[in-house]
C-alpha cells in the first residue's frame, strides 16, 4: 500500500493537466503582463481580458493556491516571484511556452499519447492526419503560436549555453533550424566579432528581424529560408542546431547531420543543444520532453552514446558533452 504521502503526490501528478491547462487559460488572456504594475481584482481583470467575472475569479484563486499568484482581500490579485515567469519581458520566459501547451491541436495530440505508445508512431498524425509542420506552415496563427514559444524556450536557454560554451572561437555561426533567431541573436550579442546565418523554413524566418533588432545584431546577421534536407548556407565555422534532432527519427536526423558535414568549412564544428537522457531514475524533464517528441512527432530525445552514434553515422566524432544550467547540453561534434 502506498505510503499517505505517496498517495497525494500520485494524485497531484494524475491531475497535473488540470494546472497545465489553468496556466495555459492565463498565459493566453496575458494575465501576468496585466498585473506587472499593480495589483487588480478579478472583476478588472475579467473586463481586461474579455471574460466572464466569476470564471475568471476562479481560474486566479486556483492559481493562487498553486502559488503563481497571491489572493488579498476583496478578490484582489498579484503575481507572485514564480508568477512572473508568465511575464512577457521576463528573463526566463515561460509565458510562450505555456501559450502552445494548451492549445488544441497539440492538447489533443497528448490526448491521444495511448496510439503513441502501442505503435511508436505521432500521435499528432493520428490525430490531425498529417504532421505539426505542415499543420503549422497551413495555419499562420498557430504557427505564430509556436514560434513565440521556441524564442522563448530559446531565450530561457540562451544564457546558461553561452556561459557554458565558447562561440567566441567561430566567426561564422549558421544556426540550423533556427527559428526567429533567439538563440543566435544571444550568441552574437555575446561575440561582437561574429557573424551568423539564420536558416529555418519561410514562414518561420519571416518574423526574425524583430528578435535580431531587439539584440542590435541585425547588421551581422544573414536570414536564410529554405529546407535542411535540401541544402543548407555553406562555409560556416559552425554550425547549430538547437531543438533539430530530437524532432526527428535516427535515419532522418543522420540526413540532416549529413547535410551540416558537407556544408561546413574545413576544420569546422557541429554544435548539437539538446537534452541528454540521464540515467534510469532521474531527471524527469527530458524523459518528460521525450514523450512529447514521441506523441509529435514519433521522435526522441537521446542518450549521450545515442548521440554518438549518429554523430558516427553522418561523418562526426562526439568530441564533447558540456552541460549548462538550462535542461539542454551542448554536444559537440568534430569532422571524423
Ligand atoms: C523545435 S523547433 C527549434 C527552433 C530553434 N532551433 C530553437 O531551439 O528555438 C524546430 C525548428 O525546425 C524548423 N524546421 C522544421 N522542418 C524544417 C525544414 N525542413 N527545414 C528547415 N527548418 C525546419 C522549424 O521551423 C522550427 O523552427
Amino acid at each position: 500500500m502506498p505510503q499517505r504521502d505517496d498517495a497525494a503526490e500520485l494524485m497531484r501528478l494524475v491531475n497535473g493537466y488540470q494546472a497545465s491547462q489553468a496556466i495555459h487559460v492565463a498565459a493566453t488572456l496575458g494575465i501576468a503582463d496585466l498585473l506587472k504594475d499593480e495589483p487588480r481584482t478579478s472583476d478588472e481583470l475579467a473586463v481586461a481580458t474579455g471574460t466572464q467575472p466569476r470564471p475568471l475569479y476562479r481560474l486566479l484563486r486556483a492559481l493562487a493556491a498553486l502559488g503563481i499568484l497571491r489572493e488579498a482581500e476583496g478578490q484582489r490579485f498579484t503575481l507572485t516571484p514564480m508568477g512572473a515567469g508568465l511575464r512577457s519581458d521576463a528573463a526566463n520566459p515561460a509565458g510562450p511556452w505555456a501559450a502552445f501547451i494548451g492549445t488544441p491541436a497539440h492538447w489533443q495530440a497528448w490526448g491521444d499519447l495511448l496510439h503513441s505508445v502501442r505503435t511508436g508512431g505521432s500521435a499528432f498524425r493520428h490525430v490531425h492526419g498529417t504532421d505539426p509542420w505542415t499543420h503549422r506552415a497551413q495555419r499562420p496563427a498557430e504557427s505564430a503560436v509556436f514560434d513565440r514559444a521556441m524564442t522563448g524556450l530559446s531565450r530561457r536557454a540562451a544564457d546558461a549555453v553561452i556561459a557554458a560554451y565558447d562561440f567566441g572561437r567561430f566567426g561564422r555561426i549558421v544556426d540550423v533550424g533556427g527559428g526567429q533567431g533567439a538563440l543566435l541573436a544571444a550568441v552574437l550579442a555575446a561575440h561582437p566579432a561574429a557573424h551568423g546565418v539564420l536558416f529555418d523554413q519561410p514562414h518561420v524566418v519571416s518574423g526574425a528581424a524583430d528578435v535580431l533588432r531587439a539584440a542590435g545584431v541585425e547588421a551581422r546577421c544573414e536570414v536564410v529560408a529554405g529546407c535542411f534536407f535540401e541544402a543548407i548556407p555553406e562555409g560556416g565555422d559552425a554550425y547549430v542546431l538547437k531543438s533539430i534532432l530530437h524532432d526527428w527519427d535516427d535515419d532522418t536526423a543522420t540526413a540532416i547531420l549529413r547535410t551540416c558535414r558537407r556544408a561546413m568549412a574545413p576544420g569546422g564544428a557541429l554544435i548539437v543543444i539538446e537534452r541528454v537522457i540521464a540515467p534510469p531514475n532521474e531527471a524527469a524533464e527530458a524523459k518528460l520532453s521525450d514523450l512529447n517528441m514521441l506523441a509529435m512527432l514519433g521522435a526522441q530525445e537521446r542518450t549521450r552514446e545515442e548521440f554518438a552514434q549518429l554523430f558516427t553515422g553522418a561523418g562526426f566524432r562526439l568530441a564533447d558533452v558540456t552541460a549548462t544550467g538550462d535542461v539542454v547540453s551542448v554536444i559537440e561534434g568534430a569532422p571524423a
